[in-house]
């Protein structure tokens, strides 16, 4: 599914659609992981704000470009998070190669059925996301309008 976004409002719109599907595709037995692809400015992370603001979590979210990793945990309240205790959000930008992801303790990470992950630049590290990663792309169309595609 291909859409154009004109400001966060719609991008929140498409947040919640692929919010709504990702319960039932997500594996059963170990984290849901999300690649974010697309150049700087495309919308990973307004995407993530938006999934985040969706499923209740009032903290600010900030890009994770020079922390790497980010976990919220997630208020029992929505529908969309009844099965994930916690929202992960890496940006892999900095990271060359998989072996990298090991600071994170990822393979526990994977292991928690419970854990949202979302990740920008996947392909930074493409040797260590599951072969069930979801993707999302974005685009940079004009000034202030982007394409998601999922
Ligand atoms: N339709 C849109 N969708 C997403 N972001 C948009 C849109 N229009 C303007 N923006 C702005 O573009 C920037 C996107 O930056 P960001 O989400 O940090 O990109 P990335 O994480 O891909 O580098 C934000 O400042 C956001 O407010
Ligand atoms: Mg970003």
């Amino acid at each position: 599914m291909k859409q154009e976004t004109k400001n966060l409002e719609e991008v929140r719109l498409v947040a919640l659609g692929f919010l709504k599907g990702l319960v039932e595709k997500a594996p059963k037995q170990t984290a849901t992981v999300v690649g974010l692809s697309g150049d700087l400015g495309s919308g990973k992370t307004a995407f993530v704000k938006c999934v985040a603001s969706i499923l209740g979590i009032s903290e600010v979210i900030t890009s994770p470009t020079f922390i790497l990793e980010k976990i919220y945990i997630i208020p029992r309240r929505t529908v969309e998070g009844e099965r994930f205790t916690k929202l992960i959000h890496i940006d892999a930008y900095r990271l060359e190669g998989g072996k990298e992801m090991s600071a994170l303790d990822w393979s526990a990470l994977l292991e928690d059925e419970h854990n949202l992950i979302f990740i920008e630049w996947p392909e930074q590290v493409a040797d260590a996301m599951p072969k069930d990663m979801m993707k999302v792309s974005f685009e940079y169309v004009r000034e202030g309008v982007r394409n998601i595609t999922y």
